[in-house]
């Protein structure tokens, strides 16, 4: 085999769900943040849509000691949705970045995605980014979205060429308000790069460090999510209380899902129709299962005519 047509491993994802939720208590006092409901289904769908809409099937789940088994019980072996979860535990919240250390030996010289568990994302055009993203060999993708309020988040400068320049996290006099979103794509040298991450000054691996290396390498592609797109993250009240509005609202208007799991699973092809039917039928007393049927019957339909 000549090395332009070795294949190369499918990309594999790591969904964060560890941290204790401080801004949510005492909601978070006896369930972990990632389970709370964004309108009609648990936080964690919503990134875990993310992930198989960018076409990731090898999936590890890391969450607290305390609340591995309720993610377990939410989300099993993956089957129902086409997809390979292993789970692991984050023994206490040291940064991001430290999801590459817990997970290299299972991420085994691969390429990895990582999504932090309160993310969501909603975009015309998300699957392309994400396929996009998800099909490059070499360097990191990361989306920066402009807020109002970027000293929460690491903010990213751009130059007046498009291309990013500098990446700081959570800083007191932001120099842009592009903030990045907590989804990144990383080559198969994540794990070495997340080696050499030292603490910050507040004690965490910050994934801000880990990404400025590729910047500084020259390889850090910088996609700017547009007016058009929402990123939400659900980590207090307020924004979890808009989370699920915004989400009521659009699924209200359209009669389309957001952040199903069951769905992008079926559109991606990782399982059938009779999958589909079968999880729609199990929460058929929910508009979120007849919502399931409803694409089933469609698409049983539309294979009939055919
Ligand atoms: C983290 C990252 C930050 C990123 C944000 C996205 O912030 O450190 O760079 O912009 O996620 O949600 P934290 O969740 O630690 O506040």
């Amino acid at each position: 085999m000549t090395a332009t047509n070795k294949k190369i491993a499918p990309m594999k994802g790591i969904l964060l769900s560890g941290g204790s939720g401080t801004r949510l208590h005492p909601m978070t006092l006896a369930s972990s943040k990632q389970l709370l409901p964004v309108y009609d289904k648990p936080m964690i769908y919503y990134p875990l849509s993310t992930l198989i809409l960018a076409g990731i099937k090898e999936i590890m789940i890391i969450t607290t000691p305390e609340d591995q088994p309720q993610f377990q019980r939410l989300l099993g072996s993956g089957e129902q949705f086409g997809v390979q979860f292993t789970y692991r535990i984050q023994p206490k919240p040291e940064g991001i970045a430290q999801a590459f250390h817990i997970a290299e030996d299972w991420i085994d010289g691969a390429r990895c995605a990582l999504v932090l568990g309160d993310n969501l994302i909603f975009a015309d055009g998300l699957e392309h980014m994400l396929h996009d993203a998800a099909q490059r060999q070499h360097g990191a993708t990361v989306f920066s979205y402009q807020v109002k309020d970027p000293e929460r988040y690491g903010v990213v400068t751009f130059g007046e060429d498009g291309r990013a320049l500098d990446i700081v996290e959570k800083p007191v006099n932001p120099p842009s308000s592009w903030a990045v979103t907590g989804l990144y794509f990383y080559d198969h040298r994540v794990c070495d790069f997340a080696r050499k991450v030292t603490p910050s000054a507040r004690g965490e691996l910050e994934i801000t460090d880990l990404n400025r290396m590729y910047l500084e390498e020259g390889t850090l592609q910088v996609d700017t999510l547009g007016r058009g797109c929402a990123w939400l993250d659900a980590g207090t009240s307020d924004s979890l209380m808009q989370a699920g509005t915004f989400v009521q609202t659009i699924q209200a208007r359209q009669g389309l899902l957001v952040g199903s799991p069951t769905e992008a699973a079926y559109r991606m092809g990782f399982i059938g129709v009779e999958q589909l039917r079968a999880v729609g039928q199990k929460m058929s007393k929910t508009p979120l299962g007849q919502n399931l049927l409803h694409i089933a019957s469609e698409a049983e339909l539309s294979l009939k005519e055919r």
